[in-house]
């Protein structure tokens, strides 16, 4: 089913959108007996095609000349196949999935074994195809980046990552691959067995808090979500405050309306948070006022004008400059996203803008960064976590985010806060981790050996805090340890990149050509389409380098 675009605000090639729109249903079919309207029209809506066991998107090539990389997309019926040579040197992957409708973009996934990886090539709506976010500079783009579990819970309906990995699911990797009905109605169960009014949540009738959370869970991404002690984000259910299993903290900049806030990809909750309309509507105003998820407006400009005056009402009609024309044109105008590239999005800060001001805005000067107000290093939450964990969390996020922008003050602000607040949480693995990250950047290994040693106890057998440990020893110039360590994550997980690369480093710093050799075979034999992977093996395979 096309989108309208009567604004002219959705613009995909037909033929993108008649296979988009072609996929099967969700896992809504136990509904559809009882509710055909909202299964349909859920189903004709972007959210309900969030991800796709296919590559979507049209055949193609695009070179990307910073790393003198060349990449071709052939798609056929059955499958897209995307090749990327550089240096000579030429792979190919199967697309295992793509990440969203299309509506403004595509991004696409490669399975190898059971760890799911990030292409580096994204499809965008009217522009074609590009880098993918973040890629845009590298020198070396390749099929190497993880796909984590934060990535699809907002992605998709249910993802299955095995605990404690960085990329690795069960098979099959999806229990819903679009967004479904319980993302936002909760568990079903009760409701299929008695369905009355009452026996499912209808997030129009919870108290506002809880309501909201329903839509940021992916609708406000903020500057890091930090999960309760023994939480992870997909324990929240429909119903719940986010904060009984999750924290999001923001700039404290970001929360001041006066601040021109850049326009973020995943930040509608935020802007709408700035308006007039929502600080002054005594918790009326919220994204189902506007939004019906199962319904895609037919004529989107009349449509939300009844929105507006559901609340402005016909007095407004009497003294407004211009009532009849369109509200959102004026107060919620597209602009640019200032991350995620080559789209637009919609301003929901709802403010008044003088003509000067929209033609400033859409020509994306004031909208160039997702940075917080200069100077601006302080963290808020969102909305408060239960009291006894406030501290802990905070620590948890300045720890992300400094470690994210190398800011010293952020990881220290971070870590005051976590040693405080490691008499109350004496096992718990997230804060012990991060700490032992901190004292391992301070070069002291003993230190942070002995912060892992009791995270290992926690959680055994996980490579992630094995690789902690070698980066630690490696800091501190222990070579020897950090080569014992990096095997022992390799041996947990081969389907890791980085190790790899350390290794090879390590023994070849070591003078020790034949290992190093070894450690590229065995790159390889993980990731046999991977370009650095070949090239190493190449360079090292030469007499020369192992002298
Ligand atoms: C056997 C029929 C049946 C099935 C199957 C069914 N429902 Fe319902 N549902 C009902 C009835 C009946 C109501 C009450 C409608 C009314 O009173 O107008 C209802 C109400 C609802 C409400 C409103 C609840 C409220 O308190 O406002 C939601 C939301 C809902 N269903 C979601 C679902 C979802 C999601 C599924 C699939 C997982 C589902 N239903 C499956 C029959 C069903
Ligand atoms: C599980 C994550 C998730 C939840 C929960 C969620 N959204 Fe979305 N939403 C998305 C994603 C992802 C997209 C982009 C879909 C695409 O085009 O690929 C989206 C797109 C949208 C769109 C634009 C396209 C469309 O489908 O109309 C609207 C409007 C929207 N969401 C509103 C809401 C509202 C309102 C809520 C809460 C009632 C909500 N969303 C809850 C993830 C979510
Ligand atoms: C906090 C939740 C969240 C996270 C994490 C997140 N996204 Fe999104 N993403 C969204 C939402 C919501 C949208 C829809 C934005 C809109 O329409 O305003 C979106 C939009 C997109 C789109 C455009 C979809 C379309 O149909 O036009 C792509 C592609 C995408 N994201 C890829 C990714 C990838 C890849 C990752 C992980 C590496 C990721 N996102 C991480 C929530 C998230
Ligand atoms: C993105 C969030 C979201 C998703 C996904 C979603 N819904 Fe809803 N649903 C809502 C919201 C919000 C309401 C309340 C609408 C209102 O009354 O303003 C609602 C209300 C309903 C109602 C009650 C309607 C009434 O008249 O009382 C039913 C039935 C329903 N949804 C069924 C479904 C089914 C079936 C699916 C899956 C195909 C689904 N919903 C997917 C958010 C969602
Ligand atoms: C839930 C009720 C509600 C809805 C829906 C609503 N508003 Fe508002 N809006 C308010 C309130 C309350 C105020 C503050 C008092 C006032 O100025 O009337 C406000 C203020 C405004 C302002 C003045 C902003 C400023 O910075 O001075 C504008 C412009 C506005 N609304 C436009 C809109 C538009 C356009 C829509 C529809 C897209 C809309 N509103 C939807 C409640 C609402
Ligand atoms: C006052 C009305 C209003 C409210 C409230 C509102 N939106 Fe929107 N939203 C709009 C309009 C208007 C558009 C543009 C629709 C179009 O272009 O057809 C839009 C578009 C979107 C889109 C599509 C991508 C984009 O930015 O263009 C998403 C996603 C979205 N809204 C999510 C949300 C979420 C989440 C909330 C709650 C935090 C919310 N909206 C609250 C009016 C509203
Ligand atoms: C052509 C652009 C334009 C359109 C279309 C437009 N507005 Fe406005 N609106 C403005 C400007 C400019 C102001 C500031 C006027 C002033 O200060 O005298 C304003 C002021 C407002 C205010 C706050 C002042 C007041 O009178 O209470 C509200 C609320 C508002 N508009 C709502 C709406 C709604 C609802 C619609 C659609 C029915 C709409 N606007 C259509 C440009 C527009």
């Amino acid at each position: 089913m096309p989108r309208k675009t009567k604004l002219g605000r959705i613009c995909l090639p037909a033929a993108v959108l008649s296979m988009v729109w072609a996929l099967p249903a969700l896992s809504a079919n136990s509904c559809a007996r009882c509710h055909p309207k909202e299964v349909e029209g859920y189903l004709s809506a972007p959210m309900a095609h969030s991800l796709a066991p296919t590559g979507l998107g049209p055949s193609g090539t695009f070179y990307h000349p910073i790393s003198s990389t060349r990449f071709k997309i052939m798609r056929s019926d059955a499958q897209m196949t995307q090749v990327i040579e550089r240096g000579g040197v030429t792979s190919q992957y199967r697309i295992a999935y793509s990440i969203g409708s299309g509506a403004h973009a595509f991004a696409y996934i490669v399975q190898i074994g059971n760890h799911l990886f990030e292409s580096p090539l994204s499809y965008y709506a009217g522009y074609g195809w590009g880098m993918s976010p973040g890629y845009e500079k590298l020198e070396d783009p390749d099929f190497y980046r993880a796909i984590r579990p934060q990535c699809l819970y907002c992605h998709a309906g249910e993802a299955r990552p095995i605990p404690g990995t960085l990329n690795a699911y069960q098979d099959p990797p999806f229990k819903a691959e679009g967004i479904d009905c319980q993302r936002c109605h909760g568990p079903a169960e009760a409701h299929l067995r008695d369905p009355v009014r009452g026996s499912i949540i209808n997030p129009a009738k919870l108290a506002p808090r809880a309501r909201d959370s329903v839509c940021e869970q992916c609708h406000l991404a903020g500057a890091a979500r930090i999960p309760n002690p023994n939480r992870q984000l997909s324990d929240f259910r429909a119903g719940e405050n986010l904060e009984d299993v999750f924290t999001v903290y923001v700039y404290r900049s970001s929360r001041d309306p006066a601040h021109p806030n850049a326009l973020t990809v995943i930040s509608q909750s935020q802007q709408l948070a700035l308006s007039r309309c929502a600080r002054q509507s005594g918790g009326r105003l919220w994204c189902g006022t506007c939004h019906d998820p199962h319904a895609v407006p037919e004529n989107p400009v009349a449509y939300y004008r009844a929105r507006c005056l559901s609340c402005h009402g016909a007095a407004l009609l009497k003294t407004h400059p211009k009532p009849d024309e369109d509200c959102i044109g004026c107060h919620m105008p597209r602009l640019p996203a200032a991350r995620g590239g080559h789209t637009i999005f919609t301003d929901h800060r709802i403010a008044i803008y003088t003509s000067r001001e929209l033609a400033e805005l859409r020509s994306a000067s004031l909208l160039n960064s997702s940075a917080p107000a200069s100077g601006d290093d302080v963290l808020v939450p969102w909305h408060d976590p239960p009291t006894k964990f406030a501290e802990r969390n905070l620590g948890l996020a300045y720890v992300r985010v400094g470690s994210q922008l190398e800011s010293f003050r952020m990881v220290r602000r971070g870590y005051n806060l976590l040693f405080s607040a490691g008499k109350n949480f004496p096992n718990d693995p997230a804060l012990l981790r991060a700490l032992g990250q901190i004292v391992s950047g301070a070069k002291n290994e003993a230190a942070a050996e002995a912060l892992f040693e009791r995270v290992i106890a926690a959680e055994p057998d996980s490579a992630l805090v094995y690789y902690d440990m070698a980066l630690a020893a490696e800091t501190a110039g222990d070579t020897n340890t950090a080569i014992r360590y990096f095997e022992k994550t390799l041996q947990l997980d081969p389907l890791l990149v980085d190790p790899y690369r350390h290794l090879g480093r390590l023994y070849a710093a070591n003078h020790q050509f034949a290992l190093a050799h070894r450690n590229y075979v065995r790159f390889l034999k993980a990731f046999p389409e991977n370009l650095e992977a070949k090239m190493d093996v190449l360079k090292t395979s030469e007499p020369a380098a192992r002298r």
